[in-house]
């Protein structure tokens, strides 16, 4: 530890990958700020510098080679600066990173943000030349939470760990290797975190996992009984988790899900993947079509407003031409109001490479611009059910796109954009005066009579 108030130098994360990477990114600042490391402006500016990278496709790893070619002759420059590369990819190829880039300090695996100081601390000592840890720990999921440095905290957001790892196997995916196993946090360290986090002001609080309903505590306690003792915490507002898998919707889940609306936000992300039984199967999804539509139905029944998100991979293997128009006609059927569409990329080491990449690049392309095309329609027709309603905004902050006004989500997770007298963190009624596909505009809602 520093003497306070004397920061031992500046640190600079690059992050890349979804909402676990975004926060195992605030527990790396968490671990850093810990041993006196204060944040740099830029890589220039910084003594560490890490990339939080992503492996989920091809064009996602490889950015990390590019964003370290461009940090090369930075390093070059100043070779006190230690450059490290943490995620999936550094759990994916370990050693490997030197080979490709050997100027690299650091590799540091998923299960690793815990060690840090004390790999740091060995590099800067000049007592090892550079590091590699890719232990598949289990007492990752206890780093204490008191350390995260988390960004959404002052727009009152913050995510908490619930899950980590995966025990899936779909055909296609490498985070089963790249997160390891599944593990578990005891419900009662979940939810003091939520406590602590109220405390210092935070509304609303999304629990994070690659399969976050797989949740099951040491009590046998699952993600319904997190939500209902979370939901009745003072201070807690509104409640997201994320990324839940299809085959593990309960119906208890559900229940709670209903019976903590509206703290459990009338939003599921649930990813569907193909709307064709056949390539369900054989993506070893665990659910058909049919059970798919089920659990929705199951849902609006419980929650008839519910707004919906959904995945989807065009081009997997054996995806031909009817499979990917029943996945369009599942959009349809359904009505999502987000979606998130992925052309299939072939990754080391899953069990879909032995099906080849028979889709051509081309179609690909063609596949996911029509899906596109299509949800986009569908979504511009639903997001015209708001106007004229109010709905709670929780503003995270200035609108990027139209200066002079501010941005946030509505409890369905619509992005609102309106003009007012506010602040990052609060919740504000607003009047939705029009729509489109991807965001709401409105007026502040006069205050009620
Ligand atoms: N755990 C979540 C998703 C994790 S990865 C689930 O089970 O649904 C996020 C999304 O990336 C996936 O939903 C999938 O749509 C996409 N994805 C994963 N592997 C992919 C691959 N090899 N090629 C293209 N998209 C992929
Ligand atoms: Fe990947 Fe499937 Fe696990 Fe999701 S459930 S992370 S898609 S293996
Ligand atoms: Fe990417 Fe790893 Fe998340 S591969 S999507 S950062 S779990």
């Amino acid at each position: 530890m520093s003497e306070p108030g004397k920061p031992v130098g500046g640190y600079w994360i690059a992050t890349w990958g979804c909402q676990m990477n975004v926060h195992d990114s605030e527990k790396l600042a968490g671990a850093l700020a810990e041993e006196g490391y204060v944040p740099a402006a830029g890589p220039e500016q910084a003594d560490v510098v890490l990339l939080n990278t992503c492996s989920i496709r091809e064009k996602a790893a490889e950015k990390v080679f590019s964003e370290l070619g461009r940090l090369k002759p930075l390093k070059e420059h100043r070779p006190g600066m230690v450059l490290g590369v943490c995620g999936c990819v550094a759990q994916q190829e370990g050693e490997g990173i030197f080979r490709r880039a050997p100027y690299v300090d650091l590799v540091m695996g998923t299960r690793a943000s815990g060690s840090l100081p004390r790999i740091l601390a060995g590099l800067r000592s000049g007592a090892a030349s550079r590091a590699c840890d890719t232990e598949v720990r289990d007492d990752s999921i206890r780093f204490p939470f008191e350390r995260i440095r988390r960004e959404g905290e002052s727009a009152g957001k913050a995510y908490v760990t619930v899950v980590e790892g995966c025990n899936h196997r779909c055909t296609y995916c490498v985070v089963p290797r790249t997160r390891g196993p599944e593990l578990c946090r005891p419900m009662t360290d979940v939810l003091a975190e939520v406590r602590s986090l109220t405390a210092r002001g935070v509304v609303e609080i999304e629990f994070l996992g690659q399969t976050v309903n797989a949740y099951r505590d040491g009590e046998g306690r699952t993600l319904a009984d997190l939500l209902l003792a979370a939901a009745a915490i003072p201070g807690v507002e509104r409640l997201r988790f994320t990324t839940s898998h299809p085959a593990q919707m309960t119906d208890r889940l559900m229940d709670a899900m209903q019976s903590a609306s509206p703290k459990v936000c009338p939003y599921l992300h649930l990813p569907v993947q193909s709307g064709s039984s056949r390539v369900l199967r054989s993506m070893r999804r665990g659910y058909d079509r049919e059970a798919y539509l089920a659990k929705i139905d199951g849902l609006r029944r419980r929650i008839p407003e519910i707004s919906l998100g959904t995945d989807v991979i065009v081009g997997y293997p054996t995806e031909g031409e009817d499979d990917f128009q029943q996945t369009l006609f599942l959009l349809d059927a359904i009505g999502y109001d987000t979606l998130y569409a992925f052309a299939y990329s072939a990754r080391p080491s899953t069990a879909a490479l032995t099906l080849g990449d028979p889709v051509s690049q081309g179609e690909k392309l063609h596949r996911l611009a029509r899906l596109q095309a299509h949800q986009r329609t569908i979504q511009e027709r639903r997001a015209q059910r708001w106007v004229g309603q109010e709905v709670e905004v929780l503003v995270e902050g200035r609108s990027k796109l139209d200066a002079g006004s501010w941005t946030g989500r509505t409890p369905h997770g619509r992005r609102v954009n309106f003009a007012a007298d506010t602040a990052p963190g609060r919740r504000e009624r607003v009047r939705v005066i029009s729509a489109s596909a991807y965001s709401l505009r409105g007026t502040p809602a006069p205050p009620p009579a």
